[in-house]
């Protein structure tokens, strides 16, 4: 049978995952996927980087952008990061190829994830992006696909693992944020530029990525508001907790009469919700369907395990020919958001 053959573009904490799970689970992927998968070709900033996995059974390719054109890869992984530059190019030049695009990018989807749809729908060949939301929880499938005979009235959740570290950190011990987000940085969990994590932007952008999958409109980072939990004290959670309530970094996706509400900011979550024990890194995701019911995810929303499991699970989609419209719907039938709250 003829494998699928992939082209890595970042080896990062995830990128190394990806190549670790291929090669432990390689029969039962095989098994699952019903042919192989194999990387041919990796991109990455250092050769050099001891990463624990041999690569020398890989083309190296120095120009990330020329893994779009590698002549041996059906499909590229990307797993670089940011929403413009290298990531973006890569997206563009690949799709334009007409090969299949894995993502765990949410920054880039949120901001660009509808011309990336409306490219992959012309070129008929996937894009997903499983592991840009809430990692390892396969909440893009459970919405697109689980959940897809459904109106869903609100989708909403912890979608910030550096956030709700420091804040379990801050409700357990009584210390103060600036003291706790060193030790969150120390996870390997935080973005690259910090202030997307403590001040909600990471969660907006999944939350507008979540919100294109469970209303059918169009990702659009600019219509979430979002506050993060840089003002969050001690006293704060102390005051809450004597109330009866947790301090949680909730993003909510609702659609009202106003149009499409899409907000991140701290929530307080009463003791008896689901979302009041989602504690450490973890992150949580709760959906309301009108046939389902109340949804409830919940598992690792980062780290190299879970985020490769989501991008491998992908590909074995991709393998099985298993894939449609990126948004559940076609790109050209998703809406425009409106903005509710503003
Ligand atoms: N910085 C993110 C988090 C990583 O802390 O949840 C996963 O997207």
């Amino acid at each position: 049978t003829t494998p699928l053959r992939v082209a890595l573009a970042g080896l990062g904490t995830v990128g190394g995952g990806v190549i670790r799970l291929l090669d432990a689970n390689r029969d039962l992927i095989t098994r699952r996927a019903g042919r192989p998968i194999e990387i041919v070709a990796v991109s990455a900033r250092d050769r050099s980087k001891d990463r624990g996995v041999d690569l020398d059974r890989f083309a190296w390719i120095d120009d990330t952008r020329a893994l779009a054109d590698h002549d041996g890869a059906d499909v590229v992984v990307e797993l670089i990061g940011g929403s413009d530059g290298p990531a973006l190019t890569l997206a563009r030049a690949t799709l334009a190829a007409g090969k299949g695009f894995v993502t765990a990018n949410k920054a880039m989807l949120a901001h660009h994830g509808l011309e990336l749809a409306q490219a992959a729908e012309a070129a008929r060949v996937p894009l997903k992006f499983e592991a840009a939301v809430a990692g390892g929880i396969p909440v893009i499938k459970g919405l697109r696909e689980g959940a897809a005979a459904n109106a869903i009235a609100r989708v909403y959740g912890i979608l910030n693992g550096t956030c709700n570290f420091i804040l379990s950190k801050m409700e357990a011990e009584g210390r103060d944020f600036a003291e706790v987000l060193a030790e969150a940085q120390a996870l390997g969990y935080a973005e690259s530029d910090p202030s997307f994590d403590i001040d909600g932007v990471d969660a907006a952008h999944k939350l507008s990525i979540l919100a294109s999958i469970a209303f059918g409109t169009q990702p659009a980072f600019a219509d979430v508001s979002a506050t993060g939990v840089r003002h969050v004290i001690a006293a704060d959670i102390a005051e809450a907790a004597a109330l009866g309530y947790k301090v949680r970094l909730v993003g909510v996706a609702e659609d009202g009469p106003g149009g499409l509400f899409q907000r991140v900011h701290p929530h307080l979550v009463p003791i008896d919700h689901p979302l009041a024990h989602v504690t450490g890194s973890l992150n949580a995701v709760v959906a309301e369907g009108n046939f389902v019911g109340r949804l409830f995810f919940q598992g690792a929303g980062a780290g190299d395990g879970p985020t490769a499991s989501a991008v491998v699970a992908d590909l074995i989609d991709i393998a099985r020919g298993e894939y449609g419209a990126p948004y559940a719907m076609p790109a050209a039938a998703l809406t425009a958001p409106s903005r509710a709250d503003s």
